[in-house]
């Protein structure tokens, strides 16, 4: 069964879970994709598992441009697809005004809004997210936000807040809105 959907009016069978780091993108789309008994892909395990190392050593070696790259680079390689399937990003995917464009072109783009408070909460402690490390973490999360924030409102066809709801509440929450 494929995943079909309706998002403003266009019929659209992709959904696209962005939000900041954090967010719960790939915990939610994991499951959003066994309800509607679709393919799951995570951009970041994807562009992992292809590039045989974690993301942290692709932005230690060859730096975050190179990673944007490959992002896009994945992102053009997924609008040649015709079936449908759920799509958790990495939280930056949207900054590039590129991969804004091919995003709302793949489906239905779902914005998962988390306060900075349960943000902070979540990513405390987190050694595998580079653009957190080295101190200072609500002063990066603050920064990050607030260069994001228009961008992911821009960027979505919806959006559903996610703080004190359960996964599976998104989940229900998330089919009732595309
Ligand atoms: C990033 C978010 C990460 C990952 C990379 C950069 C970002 O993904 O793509 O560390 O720029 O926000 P998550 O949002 O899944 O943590």
């Amino acid at each position: 069964m494929a995943c079909h959907s309706f998002c403003i009016g266009v019929r659209m069978r992709t959904i696209v879970l962005m939000g900041f780091m954090g967010a719960g993108k790939s915990t939610i789309g994991k499951r959003l994709a066994a309800a509607m008994n679709c393919e799951f892909i995570d951009t970041d395990n994807y562009i992992e598992k292809e590039q045989g190392r974690k993301i942290s050593d692709i932005f230690e070696k060859d730096g975050e441009a190179a990673f944007r790259e490959m992002e896009t680079d994945l992102l053009k390689r997924l609008q040649k697809r015709d079936d449908a399937f759920v799509l958790s990003l990495g939280g930056g995917m949207p900054v590039r005004e590129e991969n804004r464009r091919l995003l709302r072109n793949l489906g239905c783009v779902v914005y998962l809004k988390t306060s900075k408070e349960e943000i902070i909460r979540r990513v405390s402690g987190d050694v595998n997210r580079p653009l957190l490390q080295g101190g200072g973490l609500e002063e990066k999360v603050t920064a990050l936000m607030n260069a994001r924030e228009m961008i992911y409102v821009e960027t979505a066809h919806k959006e559903v807040i996610t703080d004190g709801k359960s996964v599976e509440e998104l989940v229900v929450e998330i089919q009732k809105n595309v």
